[in-house]
């Protein structure tokens, strides 16, 4: 039998095991605590050291691509997605060898205009476009700084199956910009050095750049363009896709729409590819027409240069028939200096037929349907 004070001194030898295994669990728990201290600290630094670049690159992407307004935009820009671009930049520029440069000019024209063409074959990763696109050109020498000349860009006048149909060449239209300063005659630097350069010659070439000006898929679009000088360049390749034979041949792509070309040139002896032209209208009177205005030999309505702008008031009443169908499309490409003229002769056209041309043009800009590339 126990006495009472056996059991007393039995609960106090316990004491020290009770205090001994309270201690284990405390300290237990605590480091146990502590390391979840630790491990949300650090989770934490992560998320803050992450969320700068998560919102960077959020920022960067959202000002890249535009949130699409509308259903018609959303097909535009998915559309578009895998033209290729910037395969080669000023840096790593590619070297394409000059294959020929010559005049696409006649007897007596004013200035020079030149067809030049690049060999790409030999470019890896391979420099391809379409129609439509530019291209940068980084002129030989230096600046009046001593710095390399900064490149220029220039529309691509061939198709993507290139002149030769090799798949492997890209051509250019340019016209050599000169002018008058203090009784002196300035060349321009790029255009001076491509028109230029023979065949043979090496070439920095960049790109290829630009998505305003390329032609919708839809064999049955109506393609409108309004061109001044150099601004046929894209206007070519279009046109070589819809009828150059051996061109459709290739590309699959069975043009059944109609494409309507304002030409404008000072001379006739300044209008570009104009033999290639009168072909298509012999071949295909159906779908091809084709309206010039020669500044220099032709009269508008009140006795001045005859330009693009006024053909498109005489045509009015047919060209907003055409605009008004949604499969029809308007590229203009050329001198700055005609958006001016071509937008108060859309404004009274459009007028003629009950429409308001400033309400009109951003809804055809929005709808993809608008392209613009002047310089
Ligand atoms: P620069 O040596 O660069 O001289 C140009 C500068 O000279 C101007 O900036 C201006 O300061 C001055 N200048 C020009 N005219 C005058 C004047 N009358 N009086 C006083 N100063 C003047 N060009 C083509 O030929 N074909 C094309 O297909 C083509 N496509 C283009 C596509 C795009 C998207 C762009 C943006 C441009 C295109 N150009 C095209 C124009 C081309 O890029 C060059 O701007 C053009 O060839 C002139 O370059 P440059 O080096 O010869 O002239
Ligand atoms: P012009 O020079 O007679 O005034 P190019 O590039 O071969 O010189 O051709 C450009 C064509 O565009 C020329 O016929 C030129 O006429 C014409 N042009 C010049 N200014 C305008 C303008 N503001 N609007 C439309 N066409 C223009």
């Amino acid at each position: 039998m126990y006495s009472q004070a056996k059991v007393i001194a039995g609960g106090l030898a316990h004491i020290p095991v009770v205090v001994a295994v309270f201690y284990f669990i405390l300290t237990t728990f605590n480091k146990r605590a502590l390391k979840f201290v630790e491990k949300t600290k650090v989770k934490k630094t992560e998320a803050k050291v992450a969320e700068p670049n998560k919102v960077a690159v959020s920022k960067t992407e959202s000002s890249k691509v535009e949130a699409p307004k509308t259903e018609a935009l959303k097909v535009v820009k998915k559309k578009h997605a895998d033209v290729p671009v910037n395969i080669y930049r000023p840096k790593t520029p590619y070297e394409g060898t000059v294959i020929e440069n010559y005049s696409l000019l006649k007897e007596g024209a004013i200035g020079r205009v030149n067809h030049i063409t690049f060999d790409l074959k030999d470019s890896d990763p391979f420099l391809n476009y379409v129609e439509g696109q530019s291209i940068g050109i980084m002129p030989a020498g230096e600046d009046a700084n001593g710095k390399p000349h900064k490149l220029r860009l220039y529309s691509i006048a061939s198709t993507r199956h290139g002149d030769n149909f090799s798949g492997n060449t890209v051509s250019l239209c340019v016209r050599q910009l000169q002018y008058e300063k203090d009784g002196e005659t300035i060349n321009g630097v790029c255009s001076t050095y491509l028109c230029n350069i023979k065949a043979g010659d090496k070439v920095k070439i960049t790109g290829p750049v630009g998505k305003e000006m390329l032609l919708p898929d839809e064999e049955d679009a109506n393609i409108v363009m309004l061109a001044t000088g150099t601004g046929i360049a894209p206007m070519r390749a279009y046109l070589r896709r819809m009828f150059e034979a051996t061109e459709k041949e290739k590309n699959n792509w069975n043009f059944k729409g109609k494409a309507w070309l304002f030409m404008g040139a000072p001379k006739s002896a300044n209008l570009l590819y104009e033999e290639d032209l009168q072909r298509y209208l012999t071949d295909y009177p159906d779908n091809f027409k084709y309206t010039k205005a020669i500044s220099r030999e032709q009269q508008n309505t009140k006795g001045g240069r005859m330009y693009i702008q006024d053909r498109v008031l005489e045509s009015a009443n047919e060209l907003f028939n055409m605009i008004e169908d949604e499969k029809t499309h308007i590229y203009l490409c050329g001198l700055k200096g005609m958006e001016p003229g071509i937008d108060e002769a859309m404004t009274k056209a459009a007028e003629e037929k009950g429409l308001n041309w400033s309400e009109l043009r951003p809804q055809l800009k929005k709808a993809g349907r608008w392209h613009v590339e002047t310089y």
